[in-house]
């Protein structure tokens, strides 16, 4: 049960002064010593996957894992994309499970991310998804992330972080104030009056990419300055590569599974020293009763069709699960014949939206309601419409 609304979770962390970690994970070794990092340490914990690392592995197959693992988890736990590509990844994310997006726009000119992301605001608000902005650029130094981020460091403005909030709707606002993604070189200078100021502005949650490499004190300071929500991954990507090596060294003909031994630990112990120095140890109960629980809605039509022969009804069927499913917001479309002849309805639509505000951005969608006047109304004999909201508890 507990995936719960990214926004109520870092609220949470904002009003209390702690930062919820945000770990990046490209296989189930990550997602398994992150989850079990978060148990141990009674905390809330953000599973972030970033479009940067779909090279590694295919976002679609793990997306299952990462929600089941969300929702047996005991803590709670919010799903996030991390530097969305496009529009179209962030719908695709959506649909996929993430209850919580962001397009990376941060390399372009500030009216362009302005654009980019109000876009991407106004639909995932509509699917009452939380979105995530970057202003100002954090580049990569070195480290497989570096290459990710190419480019010099251009920092976060007060003047512009309040236009950007203001014409976005951003939920909350990632910074750059001196990090950078993948490994430091040296010790990285932060501009904390610049995160302080920031923070007085706009007093939402803040966040702070490129994590690694950064002392306690640095973190302290971070979050003392209103970063609420901290992404790590090069870290706990150096943490696995070392115990493969050290697998590699003490048992090089055991196979796969020998050299892969205690991977799940080695990125579990780094992410739970994180969570216990950024304060989330311990929140887990407090986090979960001040969220929303995350619920999903199922819409139901029951109908017959008319003028139709069944070939054809079926042609009809199939281009609606097509377009339907492409819908922001819609995370399965069954359809379904009746398996008795004689039952009173004979096919049915079963719609799964992601939260309770697509039953209206669904029904106003261009392609729904093409799909509805052209192809589906005109055949759709007697039915029935019924949207429920999943019971959790
Ligand atoms: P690091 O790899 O430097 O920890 O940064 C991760 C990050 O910011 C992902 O968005």
């Amino acid at each position: 049960m507990p995936i719960v609304n990214m926004k109520d979770m870092l609220q949470h962390a904002y009003e209390h002064g702690y930062a919820v970690g945000a770990f990046d994970l490209v296989s189930l070794d990550f997602l398994q010593g992150i989850v079990d990092a978060a148990e141990r340490a009674q905390a809330p914990v953000i599973l972030s996957l970033a479009e940067s690392h779909f090279e590694a592995f295919d976002f679609a197959l793990l997306m299952p894992a990462v929600e089941a693992a969300a929702k047996r988890a005991s803590v709670p736990v919010a799903i996030h994309l991390d530097h969305g590509a496009s529009f179209e990844s962030a719908v695709n994310a959506i649909n996929l499970g993430c209850n919580a997006v962001m397009v990376d726009a941060s390399d372009k000119p500030l009216q362009d991310n302005i654009t980019i992301t109000r876009t991407l605001t106004e639909m995932a608000h509509d699917c009452g998804i939380p979105v995530e902005g970057e202003l100002g650029y954090v580049p990569g130094v070195e480290g497989e992330d570096a290459e990710r981020h190419p480019g010099e460091i251009c920092y976060t403005t007060v003047a512009e972080a309040q236009t950007y909030v203001q014409s976005t709707g951003v939920d909350f606002l990632a910074v750059s104030i001196g990090t950078v993604h993948g490994r430091m070189q040296g010790k990285p200078e932060l501009d904390y009056q610049r995160l302080r100021q920031i923070n007085e502005a706009l007093g939402m949650p803040l966040v702070i990419h490129g994590g690694t490499g950064l002392s306690d004190d640095q973190f302290q300071q971070l979050i003392a300055n209103g970063a609420s929500k901290i992404n790590y991954y090069t870290a706990l990507s150096d943490a696995a590569a070392k115990q493969i090596l050290h697998n590699t060294s003490t048992s090089a003909s055991s196979g796969y599974t020998g050299l892969v031994k205690d991977l799940r630990d080695a990125i579990s112990t780094e992410t739970e020293r994180c969570i216990r120095l950024w304060g989330a140890a311990g929140r887990a109960e407090e986090v979960l009763a001040r969220c929303r629980p995350w619920t999903l809605v199922e819409h139901l039509i029951v109908y017959n069709v008319e003028g139709l022969d069944t070939a054809s009804a079926k042609k009809m069927i199939a281009e609606g699960r097509r377009v339907l499913s492409t819908i922001p917001g819609v995370r399965e479309v069954f359809t379904g014949e009746a398996m008795k002849e004689d039952d009173k309805y004979r096919y049915t639509w079963l719609v799964r939206f992601c939260h309770p505000k697509v039953i209206d951005s669904y029904r106003e969608h261009p392609a729904h309601v093409a799909f509805a006047d052209n192809h589906f109304r005109p055949v759709a004999g007697e039915r029935m419409s019924i949207d429920y909201i999943e019971i959790t508890n």
